[in-house]
């Protein structure tokens, strides 16, 4: 079996280039059959992720190349409708291709996404956002079928930010008639890249990092090159990583502006940050401090993503720290293992208490779930000894190589053996015979998709964003009710 060997007690000294962020190309990679044409993603992660994305453009009829850490794809071929049950279950966000493959053809087809590892993940608001466009959405032994819709430009109101309905309604709308407003729309910066790739793709999407989204649909949208935003979440990663093993870290092309919640708890404990534009200087307190209440919320507010790797990092802390997990319901699933390397942390529903420090030992641990297992990580690396990590097919979805990047920063950090996703890529690639490339706008300059220092679109302050007016237009093609 693959494992992974840390072996911990040297403090980190050392520099690493962030990889491109796993939730803003899986959506930018749904969004990509809009474009009909070529696109190409600059800084696109490696990931089992973004593999089992490729599989379904493939399932769709679009091409996919890869040239060092670019994709191009090729979606002028588009051709298909449905996407196959098994990628359904393999990755639960792919649920979002629906509202593109909607725009695109008018109609869709695919399996219900199912719970996670992370709990329940209902769809209703992805489904209620594109049923109130004019959607038909039927569901039938598991499967989704949507037939002979036309969708509508709409205003609708999130009951909660969730991400990924912003993002599956943000793609429908391109493709509805008039104006869709999106309010309450969730505001964390994958949302601002997949607006900004939206627009160099000829979209016309207005607000995105605010709380109002506003999409004009049915605009000509072509192929262009597309930089994908470094992930912010890697970024805490190796910061946590960085505070648990301590010494000095540099993580080339990190946007501290991303990361404030997390800087803002890492300095409370005691660390050091600094900024400048090619990335982030992180320097670890030599005794850590416990900090207040680290409670997840929606962007911007502590991401439940980062939960698990602070907490790792925070058993070094000299005294208690309490978590409240406010997003997903099994989202202490590390804990367990993270005792079996002797940390002491009680869980009582959504609240864990951490006592500190934590005097860790190396373990055979498993990976539960992605950032669960990146947390073993942040853990083992102040553990005594070595730990052997386990299930890393978790990892594999959002790392692109997590033992490559912990070396580089000067832990001690190897996987035996490749993953088997990989071998089958390569295969994939060997296999892969189109000619993609051609016919690509030239590229798109990211200026107007980045945000601002608040993490919104420049010039675009929270819930006042600058959004289209609706333009009421009747929509002769809706689906009858
Ligand atoms: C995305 C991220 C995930 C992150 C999460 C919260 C991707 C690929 N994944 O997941 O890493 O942890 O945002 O930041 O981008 N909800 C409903 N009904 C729905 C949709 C969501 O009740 O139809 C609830 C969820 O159960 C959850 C909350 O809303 O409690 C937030 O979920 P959401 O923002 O949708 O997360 P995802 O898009 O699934």
């Amino acid at each position: 079996m693959r494992e992974l060997l840390i072996r911990g007690g040297r403090p980190l000294s050392g520099e690493v280039r962030v990889q491109g962020a796993k939730n803003s190309v899986l959506p930018i990679l749904a969004a990509a059959p809009l474009a009909n044409g070529v696109v190409t993603l600059a800084r696109c992660p490696r990931l089992r992720d973004v593999e089992t994305s490729i599989q379904i453009l493939r399932e769709l009829g679009c091409s996919a190349a890869w040239d060092g850490d670019s994709l191009t794809v090729d979606t002028s071929t588009f051709r298909d409708c449905t996407i196959p049950d098994a990628l359904m279950r393999e990755m639960r966000s792919s649920v979002v291709f629906l509202g593109a493959i909607l725009a695109r053809c008018g109609r869709a087809s695919c399996g219900m996404p199912g719970g996670c590892e992370l709990g329940p993940r209902p769809i209703d608001l992805h489904l209620s956002g594109l049923r109130a466009m004019g959607a038909d959405i039927r569901e039938r032994g598991g499967i989704l079928r949507c037939d002979g819709c036309r969708l509508c430009g709409e205003s609708i109101v999130l009951p909660t930010p969730s991400v990924g309905a912003t993002e599956n309604l943000m793609l429908a709308a391109c493709g509805g008639d008039g104006v869709t407003v999106i309010r309450n729309a969730a505001r964390e910066p994958e949302i601002v890249d997949l607006a900004g790739f939206l627009n160099a793709c000829g979209g016309d999407v207005r607000g995105a990092g605010s709380g109002t989204v506003s999409v004009a649909g049915r605009r000509d949208m072509h192929g262009c090159t597309y930089p994908v935003m470094p992930d912010r979440i890697v970024a805490a990663t190796y910061l946590c990583a960085a505070a648990s093993a301590g010494g000095e870290i540099f993580l080339r092309g990190a946007e501290a502006r991303h990361l404030d919640a997390v800087l803002s708890v890492l300095r409370e404990s005691g660390c050091q940050a600094l900024h400048d534009a090619d990335g982030l200087r992180f320097r670890a307190a030599a005794r850590l401090k416990p900090v207040g209440p680290v409670r997840t919320a929606p962007y911007p507010g502590f991401p439940t993503d980062a939960q698990s790797v602070l907490m790792a990092a925070l058993l070094r802390a000299e005294g208690t720290t309490v978590f409240e997990e406010n997003l997903f319901e099994n989202r202490y699933r590390h804990v367990p293992e993270l005792r079996r390397m002797g940390a002491d942390i009680r869980v009582f529903g959504r609240v864990a208490v951490v006592n500190g420090p934590a005097s860790l030992h190396g373990a055979a641990v498993e990976c539960t779930d992605l950032r669960g297992g990146a947390a073993l990580c942040v853990a083992a690396l102040a553990a005594d000894g070595e730990t052997r990590v386990g299930n890393l097919r978790h990892l594999e979805r959002g790392y692109e190589d997590i033992a490559r990047d912990l070396s580089a920063l000067g832990g001690d950090a190897n996987c035996t053996g490749e993953a088997l996703w990989q071998t089958a890529r390569a295969v994939g690639e060997a296999i892969e015979t189109a000619g993609v490339g051609a016919n690509a706008a030239p590229a798109a300059p990211r200026s107007g998709a980045n945000p601002g220092p608040s993490g919104n679109a420049p010039g675009v302050p929270d819930g006042g964003a600058d959004v289209h007016t609706p333009s009421g237009a009747t929509c002769p093609g809706r689906c009858p009710r």
